[in-house]
Formats: structure tokens, sequence, C-alpha cells
């Protein structure tokens, strides 16, 4: 054998007897040997640095075999360790075979081979060992990592398929809002002359009452009785007054319904996104006001980013509006900006103490039309055009929510740049 230092293996020998060592030099020929004549001195020396395996004298001054064994497993775990008994106790030596020796001879053995393939044996049981932790590490990896693959794949299957659903519905209600809008415009106007007409004929009815009074012939009287003319004319006001009131609501749909479908008319710029959280506390101040909630509003300064403002503003809107909507009087409302610029990213978070979202309508409150809230108040739009903005945005939107716990919405943006693709 030519090999040098690095091949061989390096074994300690911890023994007192200088006629032991002497056998061992014989013995043990092929290792680069060391040689300790306490337990102390020997722990020193492994201290120092590489050892591939300590031959363990068990009859040591001071301490014996076992407790070197103890103090030496506290710093080299997996380090073997052959054993020198005294001859003949089959016991001990099984005892330190669980103890965590590797193997053991006795002192019988000492000019023989035997002790040679015992070392031999250990440090290749050793070698397998450490290739087999190795490759079940290596394992251990490729599957964590199959499955991070995995859920990647579904994550994006998902998402592939809430993007289909939503380009189709994106079209339908492109669709639907343009049809609705027209005829609604014209029934809008419509009401409006016939509001004033109807006002106009009324008031010359009550004119003509007061100027003919008792003389107006029995037959339009019984026709005035049989139509009620009395209710009627009372009941005209409030009539269109909830027609108006209907129409503006559906007004308020086919607006909503248009935003979501104009997402696609995406026009882009470079902004701060603090500008956005300006823009749109302005616009709910006055409605916290009215609900008693306090409004905070923490940002942090934010690198600008390419985006639709008034797509980010719309965001910002919904989800305050809502938290607005969600807090008692007294309740406090937080948005917050905050930089990720380890993940170029930026986030807004909406945060009320309101009542929080049950699990059981969690899973709907992006689906279009979904309200918990009473006719007149919710659309069931908010939410699933926000959902949709900060996707387009490639952004995600994430929840906290609990009884008692309040909500917190957080939307994490991508900074982009002009020059980022698509
Ligand atoms: N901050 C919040 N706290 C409690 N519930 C909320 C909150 N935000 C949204 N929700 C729930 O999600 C539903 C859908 O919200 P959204 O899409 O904005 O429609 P809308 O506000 O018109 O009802 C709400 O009706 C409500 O039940
Ligand atoms: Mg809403």
């Amino acid at each position: 054998m030519i090999d040098q230092g690095a091949g061989r293996s390096r074994v300690l020998v911890i023994e007192d007897s200088q006629a032991d060592q002497a056998a061992y030099r014989r013995t043990l020929r092929e290792f680069d040997l060391e040689f300790a004549d306490s337990g102390e001195s020997g722990l020193e020396r492994l201290a120092l640095g590489r050892v591939d395996l300590v031959v363990l004298d068990y009859h040591l001054p001071r301490m014996n075999g076992d407790e070197v064994l103890a103090l030496l497993r506290q710093g080299n775990p997996e380090l073997p360790v052959v054993f020198v008994t005294g001859g003949g106790s089959e016991n001990m030596a099984v005892g330190l075979l669980k103890r965590g020796a590797s193997d053991y001879v006795t002192k019988d053995d000492l000019h023989t081979p035997r002790v040679a393939s015992a070392v031999r044996g250990a440090l290749e049981r050793h070698r397998l060992d450490r290739a087999r932790r190795r490759a079940e590490d290596e394992l251990r990896r490729q599957k964590d990592e199959l499955q991070s693959a995995l859920r990647k794949l579904q994550e994006a299957q998902a998402h592939l398929i809430q993007g289909e659903k939503m380009a189709s519905l994106g079209q339908l209600v492109a669709g639907v809002a343009h049809e609705i809008n027209n005829p609604l415009s014209y029934v809008s106007n419509n009401l409006a002359v016939l509001d004033r007409d109807v006002r106009q004929v009324a008031g010359l009815m009550a004119d003509y009452r007061a100027h003919f009074g008792d003389a107006v012939p029995p037959a339009i009287r019984e026709a005035e009785e049989r139509i009620d003319l009395d209710y009627t004319l009372t009941s005209l006001d409030r009539l269109l007054k909830s027609t108006r009131q209907g129409l503006h609501r559906v007004g308020e749909i086919v607006a909503g319904l248009r935003d979501f479908s104009r997402l696609d008319e995406a026009e882009r710029k470079p902004v701060d996104p603090n500008e956005a959280v300006r823009a749109t506390v302005e616009m709910v101040r006055y409605q916290a006001r009215q609900k008693g909630a306090d409004l905070l509003v923490e940002t942090a300064p934010l690198p600008s980013t390419w985006c639709n403002p008034g797509q980010v503003n719309q965001v910002l809107l919904n989800l305050l509006m809502n938290a607005i909507q969600a807090v008692e009087a007294g309740g406090t409302i937080t948005l917050r900006t905050r930089s990720l610029p380890a993940s170029g990213e930026i986030q807004y978070e909406v945060a009320d103490d309101g009542p929080g979202i049950p699990d059981a309508i969690r899973g709907r409150i992006f689906d279009p039309f979904f309200t918990t809230k009473p006719v007149g108040v919710g659309t069931g739009l908010g939410l699933w055009i926000t959902y949709n903005i900060v996707d387009q945005h490639r952004g995600r939107i994430d929840l906290e929510t609990g009884p008692g716990r309040g909500t917190t919405f957080t939307v994490t943006l991508p900074v982009r740049r002009p020059e980022d693709p698509e």
C-alpha cells in the first residue's frame, strides 16, 4: 500500500502498558497509529482533530473504559471504538457493545491478526453507516423537494382553473353589463320625465277638485272612488321614490360589473404605492367617522412600482369599506404598508377588530354576488373585483380571521418595472 496519510486510517490507541503498545505497533502496522497512556490524555488528543477510530483498553488508571467511552461520546457521537478487555468476560463485552462500542477484542488476542481485523471491520461498518445515512438524507431531501414541487403544481393548477373561470366570467359579465346599461339609462331618463309629468298631472287633478268641488258629476265621483284616487295620489310619491332607489341599485351593480370587465384595459404606470393609501383614506374617512370607528394609517417608505393606480385604489377601497362595515362603533381599522426587499414585494394590510369571518363562509367570500349584508348595503362584488385586480397584478391576497380576532386582509404585490415581462 503506497497510501500517504490521507488514505490511511488514523487510529488512536489508549493503552497504559508499554508492552501492549509495542504489540499494537506490530499488529496494527497498516494504520497510522497514535498512542495515549491514559483516558484523560486520549480525550485531549481527540479534541485536537481527526481520529478515525479509537482502540480503548478497558483497564486504565483512574478511569475505566466505560467512563472514558461516556466522556468520549459527548464530543464524538459516531467515532468507532474497539474495546480491549481482560480475557474471558463475555457479559462485560456484550454490555460494552450495547453502550456503543463497535467491537471488542481480548488481551489474549493482542498478538494475533484478530485485532487488525476488528479495527478494519469497525472502520468499514462506520463507513457504510455514514454512506447509508447520507443516502437517507439525500432521499429525504428529494422527497421534500418532490412534495414541494407537487404542492406548487397543485397551486399552479388551481390558479389556472381560477384564471380560466375568471376569464370566461369576465367576458360574460362585460357583455351582460353592456346589455343592461342601455335599457338602464333610458329607463332612468324615462323615470325622471315620468316623475315630473306625474307630479304635474297630480297637481292639475288637485286644481280640478279645488275648483269644481261639489259640482263634480256623480259618474266621475264614482270613478274616483273606484280607483281610490286619494290613496293613489299619496302612494305615487312613495312608488316613484322606491323605483328610483331600485334603479340606483341596478346602476351600482352594473358599475361594479363594468369595473370588473374593464380590468383588461389596464393602463399601467410607475407610482408610489403609498399614493393609493392617501387617495383612498380620504375617500373613506367620512364613512369611518359616521360609524364612530378609528382609522389608523401606518405607511412605510415603498419603492415605486408599475401598476394600475386606479385599480389599486379600488382594492384598498373595497377592503376598507368592508372593514368599516364590519366593526362596531368605537372599533379600529388599521391600514399598513410594508416593503419586502428580500422578495421584491410590497404589502398592503387592512386589519379590523370586527367579528371576523366564520369558517363556514370563508371559502365563498371571493365569489361574485356573495354577500351577508342586507339588500342595499352589499352587492357581493367587492372582494371578487379585489381578487381579480390583485391577480392581474400578479400579486396575492391572504386572509387572517377568526371569531373575536378581527379580520386582516394582506395584499402582496410584486414591485415591477416597465421592462419586466408581462
Ligand atoms: N372585514 C370583514 N369582516 C367581516 N366580514 C367580511 C369582511 N370583509 C368581507 N367580509 C365578508 O365577505 C362578504 C363579501 O364581501 P364583498 O365581496 O366585499 O361584498 P359586500 O361587501 O358587498 O358584501 C361580506 O358580505 C362579508 O360577509
Ligand atoms: Mg364589500
